[in-house]
């Protein structure tokens, strides 16, 4: 865990409310696709958590969603200005369970930690299957990026504006080696339950400190309680109890 002076080179909407974040630094505790940072922005108490959607040595992507005053507030940073932020948090992705055909299930925000994930994936020449789902047409992002990688890609809308109408569950391939998901609970929820096999979940609780040390991210599992910012964010299928 590292807490770095980043340079903002990009900071841009890629589409309705999403903001995508370029940051030039010391990377070198990201370790993992999967894990997240933790950003620190001016006059507020709580840093703000955000996965890690690309790295290389020096730079950093973020993809975030304006949904309230700390990212409204990240929003208005210019290129160029310094931010804070606190790297080499979480567990990530286990890659060796993947299989030859693994499939990635994103929705939202949920959807930029799977970029570095299927990156390293194509890599390790697996075929890689996408389902990306969105509300509507205009919040649609990164489709192009990730057929660019070489995956094969379905999108969903629940209005049904863009690619397949309805959820991600109503566009799961029959077969797949293993399967990744991130995104909203209700959504983690109902992969669960559509899904076959073994796969892994990626959450994004509210968060206190996001180091370990306050609790208050902690959940029940199969294996005893979690602190999803330090055990987490990714759990496997096996050990998740959902709460409700
Ligand atoms: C491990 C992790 C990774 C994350 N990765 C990303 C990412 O890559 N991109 C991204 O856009 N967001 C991500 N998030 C969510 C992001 O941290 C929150 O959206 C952000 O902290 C909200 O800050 P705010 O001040 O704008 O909103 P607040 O004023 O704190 O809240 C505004 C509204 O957003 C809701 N909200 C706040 N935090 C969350 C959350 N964690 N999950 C769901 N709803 C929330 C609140 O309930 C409220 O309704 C991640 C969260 C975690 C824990
Ligand atoms: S947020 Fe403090 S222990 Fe996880």
């Amino acid at each position: 865990m590292k807490d770095c002076n980043f340079k903002i080179a990009q900071n841009e909407p890629i589409a309705r409310g999403i903001y995508k974040m370029i940051l030039e630094g010391d990377t070198s505790e990201i370790t993992a696709s999967g894990q997240f940072v933790n950003v620190r922005l001016d006059g507020f108490y709580l840093r703000r958590p955000i996965s890690v959607c690309d790295v290389e040595p020096g730079k950093l992507t973020l993809i975030y969603k304006t949904v309230g005053r700390g990212t409204e507030a990240m929003s208005a940073l210019p290129e160029g200005a310094g931010l804070f932020v606190l790297t080499g948090l979480g567990n990530g992705y286990d890659l060796a369970s993947a299989g030859d055909a693994p499939l990635l299930i994103g929705g939202g925000v949920g959807v930029p930690p799977l970029y570095l994930l299927a990156k390293e994936l194509v890599a390790q020449g697996r075929r890689v299957r996408v389902v990306m789902g969105f509300n509507t047409a205009d919040e649609v992002f990164y489709e192009k990026e990730f057929s660019d990688l070489g995956c094969e890609v379905t999108v969903t809308t629940v209005d049904g504006s863009y690619g397949k109408r309805g959820f991600v569950t109503d566009a799961l391939p029959e077969e797949y080696s293993h399967y990744y998901c991130c995104g909203p609970l209700p959504m983690l929820k109902a992969v669960y339950r559509a899904c076959a096999g073994s796969g892994q979940f990626s959450f994004e609780e509210r968060m206190g400190c996001g180091f370990g040390a306050c609790m208050g991210c902690s959940v029940k599992t199969a294996n005893g309680y979690k602190r999803i910012c330090r055990d987490g964010p990714v759990l496997k299928k096996e050990e998740i109890i959902w709460q409700d």
